[in-house]
């Protein structure tokens, strides 16, 4: 007898994760592989979180479970954040520290969603929303986004639908675009949203990393919509997995249940040391990349001609850029594939972020897109485009 493998945990390829595995594979070769395909900060923590992190150990606490919930220092100083930062009160029970925010994605979409209900997420977007999406049961419903739109949703886009979905994830600054949407369109899609009976679930996680322009939370508008952060990104502790969800009340205990069946704790000394990364002095440092990833931006934008690509939207923050190569490839797995083997440079192929549909094509389909992370060093930056150039 075969052994059982169920259909719905049959999820589509996290492409950027592949691309990472076979870039690591290929190191192991010998081969000189410059890695643009993850989105993750090239520094680490801030030199407070190591030393908070570092006195934990010492202490000889055993470190052991938390509450499911998280540590109530930590809840308390995410509530605080959202009180400095946005000037909204939350109420530190509506806050629930999570393994990364992706441990925070699976437990509010089984906490508000039933098998078959329809979400709606930008298309491109991240791919884990749809991925765990179909695992759970649920309906993708993609709402089409160019350059035209920033590549993010709008009210009319959701006016259009034959029917309001149960949910709408947003991600503002977006993976893989960069662009943020401006407070007043989040605050009529969020209103659209409280009007229609669908649950907005704003994926807050790259705020903090913005080149000028503001970075509302949903949060600011009621205390009904979903916000989701992360220290994975701004804060530059990818790999201590921490995030945290802000629900309305009604979904506290239930998302509490689920987390302490799924994971039952974050893990304990990143929770403690996370406590310290909203301190004035690790927000200088985290500052101070910020503006590097500004700087990387500016630099594959000015690199990208050099490959033949004109009029890539500006990305307002998170640390990405994602150009049309349809000159270049209409396969750009294939692409990003063959880039990495040829030339040593791991990129991210659209097709992670924009699927194709069986006999249906379209202007936003990611076989005609890449997605460059600009989160790495500019010298790799500057190699890699010295080797595409080449190349193509
Ligand atoms: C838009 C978006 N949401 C969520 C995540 C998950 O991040 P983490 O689990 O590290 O918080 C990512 C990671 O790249 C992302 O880009």
């Amino acid at each position: 007898m075969g052994v059982r493998v169920s259909s719905r945990g049959r999820v589509e390829p996290f492409y950027a994760m592949e691309l990472l595995k076979l870039a690591n594979q290929k190191r192991q070769t010998g081969m000189d592989v410059i890695s643009l395909c993850l989105g993750q900060p090239a520094a680490g923590a801030p030199a407070v979180v190591r030393r908070a992190a570092i006195d934990a150990l010492a202490s000889g606490s055993p470190l052991g479970y938390t509450d499911a919930n998280g540590i109530p220092t930590l809840r308390a100083a995410i509530s605080a954040h959202y009180a400095s930062g946005y000037g909204v009160e939350v109420d530190p029970a509506r806050v629930l520290v999570t393994t990364g925010s992706s441990a925070a994605f699976t437990a509010i979409l089984l906490a508000a969603f039933e098998s078959g209900d329809a979400v709606a997420m930008a298309r491109p977007g991240y791919p884990a929303y749809r991925n765990v999406l179909g695992a759970l049961g649920c309906q993708v419903v993609d709402l089409d986004c160019g350059p035209q739109t920033g590549f993010q949703p709008t009210v009319e886009m959701l006016d259009a639908l034959p029917a309001p979905p149960a949910g709408l994830i947003v991600a503002s600054p977006a993976n893989p675009t960069g662009t943020i949407i401006e407070p007043g369109r989040l605050a009529a899609i969020a209103d659209w949203c409280s009007g229609h009976g669908t649950l907005l679930i704003s994926d807050e996680i790259y705020h903090g990393i913005s080149f000028g322009g503001p970075t509302a939370s949903v949060l600011q508008g009621s205390d009904r919509h979903v916000a989701v952060g992360s220290f994975s990104k701004y804060y530059c502790m990818t790999g201590w997995r921490v995030g945290w969800l802000v629900v309305p009340t009604e979904l506290v205990r239930n998302v509490e249940l689920l987390l302490g069946n799924l994971n039952l704790s974050t893990p304990t000394l990143s929770q403690l040391a996370a406590v310290t990364a909203f301190s004035p002095d690790a927000r200088v440092e985290l500052d101070a990349h910020v503006a590097r990833y500004r700087a990387n931006r500016d630099l594959v934008l000015r690199r990208l001609p050099d490959i033949g690509v004109r009029d890539t939207l500006v990305p307002d923050g998170a640390f990405y850029v994602y150009p049309d190569i349809s000159h270049l490839t209409d396969d750009s797995l294939g692409w990003c594939l063959r880039a990495l083997d040829e030339i040593g440079v791991a990129l991210t192929p659209g097709v992670d972020f924009a699927p194709l549909r069986p006999g249906r094509v379209s202007a936003t389909d990611g076989s005609r897109y890449m997605r460059i992370s600009t989160a790495g060093a500019a010298e790799q930056i500057d190699e890699a485009f010295d080797r595409l150039l080449s190349w193509v």
